[in-house]
Order: structure tokens, then C-alpha cells, then sequence
């Protein structure tokens, strides 16, 4: 790929997410006018959880948003990258824990990093555990799953680090289905 193809990428990769970010996400708790204003609590309060209508996500494609300051990116994975993540050893895996904030001392089988049992769903921090760049997705890296272009990580599709300088896989937050088609985070 030449540094045109990546610049353009990577350029693609933000506006999507940008756009995603003020379509798809509502603030889950408060009405802002009601929040005291003595009682900064209630802002931490406001901000420590969201909802997101992934009803627009299909099979195949992801959307990013902002949560906490950070990128979560929401993937519906298909069949394919579902077994791709299941049929790997972990042995063969750099980073065997689950990096997985629900659940504690599990390793990093795909099973403990999707949302839901059939693997559909995967959302993770989008932050490179290297040095804290976004990675592309959409089947980036030479693992399908997601690429890190500043020092060459790659991730598989479960987000797990399978080559290059990122010491861990990307970390899974606190999420779980408020309805079919809404994400909480947090
Ligand atoms: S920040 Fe991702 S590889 Fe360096």
C-alpha cells in the first residue's frame, strides 16, 4: 500500500467515524437543565454510560464512536471472521489474556471477547496498545482484523495482537445489549 492509499485510508476511516459518532450515540442518563449544578457527580454520572442504535449496522461493517474520550469500535462480524477468531490456538497468540473488563483471568479465546454468544458482535477500545493510535479496520492487516500504520501492529479478528510492536490485544470495555438493535457502554 503507498503512503497515498494510507493517507486516504486513514482520512476515510475518521470522517466515518466522525460522522458515526453524532448519528449513532445518545447520552444515556440526565436531562442536562435537571443536572445540579453543585453536584458535579451527576455530570460523571451523565457521562459514565451510552447508548448506541447499532439498528444500521450490518453484517460485514463497524462504526466508531466516542465514549470516555476514546474510540470503541462496534463490529458485526461475519461468518467468516467469526470462525477465523474461533479456530485460533491460543498458543499461537502474542497476548493470551482476554483483556476483557467483564470478565476476570479468562484468556483471550474469542469466546471471552464478543458481546454476544454466536460472536456477531465485537466492540473494543480502538486505541493501539503501543503508543495510542487508532487502527483501521475492515479486514486491515495481514489477520483481517485491524491494522496500527504507525509501527505496523497487527490485529486479528478478534482484535488480538498477532504481529508487530503493540504488547497487548485491544482491550474490551464494559458493554451488554439494552435491546436488539441498542449497545450500552458502560
Ligand atoms: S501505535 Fe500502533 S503500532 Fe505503534
Amino acid at each position: 500500500m503507498s503512503h497515498a492509499d494510507d493517507q486516504t485510508d486513514t482520512r476515510r476511516d475518521f470522517l466515518y467515524y466522525a460522522t458515526a459518532g453524532v448519528g449513532a450515540v445518545t447520552v444515556g442518563a440526565g436531562v442536562w437543565p435537571l443536572v445540579n449544578q453543585m453536584n458535579p457527580s451527576a455530570d460523571v454520572q451523565a457521562l459514565s454510560s451510552i447508548e448506541v442504535d447499532v439498528s444500521g449496522v450490518v453484517e460485514g461493517t463497524q462504526i466508531s464512536v466516542l465514549f470516555l474520550g476514546k474510540p470503541v469500535f462496534i463490529r458485526r462480524r461475519t461468518a467468516e471472521e467469526i470462525e477465523a477468531a474461533r479456530t485460533v490456538e491460543l498458543g499461537d497468540l502474542l497476548d493470551g489474556e482476554a483483556r476483557n473488563r467483564n470478565i476476570s483471568g479468562a484468556d483471550a479465546a474469542d469466546e471471552n471477547r464478543a458481546l454476544d454468544e454466536t460472536g456477531e458482535w465485537l466492540v473494543m477500545i480502538g486505541v493501539c496498545t503501543h503508543l495510542g493510535c487508532v487502527p483501521i479496520g475492515d479486514g486491515a492487516g495481514d489477520y483481517g482484523g485491524w491494522f496500527c500504520p504507525c509501527h505496523g501492529s497487527h490485529y486479528d479478528t478478534s482484535g488480538r495482537i498477532r504481529r508487530g510492536p503493540a504488547p497487548e490485544n485491544l482491550p474490551i470495555p464494559v458493554a451488554s445489549f439494552v435491546n436488539e438493535t441498542t449497545i450500552k457502554l458502560g
